[in-house]
């Protein structure tokens, strides 16, 4: 089989080694890929939001499946695109990408099918009033969220009515996030650990694969700024096999089911972001593909051909029962550029990567390199993501070996988190 994925981060390059290790594929592309990814299959410079450059080269080199790693493609319609033609790709439609493309349809959908969500008002750029009366009759701290695609920056918690009031302002005038905060979304704020569930699915089966945590501030002790995630581990002690049947039950089977029933039936990986509460359960967000940097711990962790899994899942074929979880864990932390999430330089050689080549145990990710004069440089925010595969009951030790490897490489001003999955140990 020969496999195109779509992306360039650290998620396509779990991707792409995933596919890798299975005896069915003979040959992976990526487009655009990386510097790292460059090392694993050959990189094609299609950006993912070329719909038709991306159409062209499929059907030039034939290829069996294409894999889409990033939200855009999928919200932009590439699943439809491909499947008129015959195509085979793994991803959600364009109607069925809107559980993420819209955070007002998927609070909305939710309501319609009784799946656990925080409270919430939904209003337009003529509902300003009603914005305000609801925020009115919220109790602070509440969170605002611009409607559309924002980068993962579209989420405001504020902890004042007035702070709200400005967010729902700044947001459907437009100023904040142009025509994606044109639609908002007021919610009551909840309180929890948050968990990382992903399914995959052909639309009527499903199955699960490692709970995951994903570490989204940029400092220890989840302090500091928001960034795009700055390590994951997985499993997730937090979710235990009575949380995830209750996440499958009440969460799962009816988007799935409801889904179907609404004509949008969901294929691909569905991303359930959760607020593990006192009361259970309670969905934060959908994805409509797989998260950054969870992918980079919950695909070592199949034991069964990845491949394989996603052909299935993209022509309605899936069995869930031949897919196998390893009994293991993963811990991936995520080295950033000095200054990110904010202004950040690159173009830093990266040194000590050659110390974790051809080892089973440990594998680095690349998120943002390129290579400059036959060096490898950071050219991103996130610049690596240092996993480390370990025992089933020794997270801990899998903790160590990961930040054992991190030690090793080295750019200036490198930052990384000292703490990525010590909430699983504690
Ligand atoms: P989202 O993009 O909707 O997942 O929001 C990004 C982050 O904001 C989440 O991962 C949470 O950390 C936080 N968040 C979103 N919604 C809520 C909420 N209702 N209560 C508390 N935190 C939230
Ligand atoms: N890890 C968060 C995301 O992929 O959206």
């Amino acid at each position: 089989m020969k496999m195109l994925v779509i992306g360039s981060g650290g998620r396509e390059h779990a991707m792409v080694k995933a596919l890798q290790r299975s005896p069915l594929v003979t040959k992976v592309w990526c487009a655009p890929g990386n510097a790292g990814i460059a090392q694993d299959a050959e990189c094609v410079p299609i950006r993912a939001d070329d719909l038709n450059g991306l159409l062209r080269f499929v059907r030039e080199q034939s290829v069996t499946l294409t894999v889409v790693g990033p939200e855009q493609p999928l919200v932009l319609g590439i699943v439809d695109l491909f499947r008129v033609q015959g195509l085979a790709i793994f991803g959600p439609t364009r109607s069925a990408a809107l559980l993420e493309g819209s955070k007002a349809f998927a609070k909305a959908f939710m309501a319609r099918y009784g799946i656990p969500t925080a409270k919430f008002g939904s209003f337009g750029k003529n509902d300003a009033m009603a914005a305000e009366s609801f925020i009115r009759s919220m109790q602070p701290p509440m969170v605002v969220k611009a409607d559309g695609l924002a980068a993962g920056k579209g989420v405001v918690i504020c902890q004042t009515r007035d702070d709200a009031l400005e967010a729902v302002r700044s947001m459907l005038s437009g100023e904040a996030f142009g025509a994606a905060g044109e639609r908002v979304v007021v919610e009551e704020f909840l309180t929890g650990e948050e968990l990382s569930v992903f399914v995959v699915t052909d639309g009527e089966r499903s199955v699960m694969l490692a709970p995951a945590q994903d570490h989204k501030r940029i400092f220890d002790n989840d302090r500091g700024k928001n960034t795009g995630g700055m390590g994951a581990y997985a499993p997730a002690p937090l979710g235990t096999p009575e949380l995830l049947e209750r996440v499958q039950r009440e969460v799962v089977e009816p988007t799935l089911r409801g889904m179907r029933s609404e004509g949008s039936s969901y294929t691909g990986c569905l991303y359930v972001g959760l607020m593990v509460t006192p009361n259970g359960p309670s969905v934060l967000e959908y994805n409509c593909r797989f998260g950054d940097p969870e992918t980079q711990v919950v695909l070592p962790l199949i034991a069964s051909d990845v491949a394989e899994l996603f052909v299935r899942a993209s022509s309605g074929q899936l069995q869930p029962e031949e897919v196998r979880l390893a009994k293991a864990t993963a811990v991936c932390v995520v080295m950033a550029s000095g200054g990110y999430p904010d202004h950040h330089e690159t173009g830093k050689e990266i040194m000590g990567l050659q110390f974790l080549d051809g080892r089973e145990d440990v594998v680095a990710y690349h998120a943002g390199t390129k290579v400059t004069d036959g060096k490898v440089v950071t050219a991103g925010g996130r610049v690596l993501g240092i996993t480390a595969v370990g025992g089933a009951d020794d997270l801990a030790g899998t903790i160590r070996a990961a930040y054992e490897a991190v030690r090793k490489v080295k750019f200036e001003g490198a930052h990384y988190r000292g703490d990525i999955g010590s909430k699983g140990v504690r």
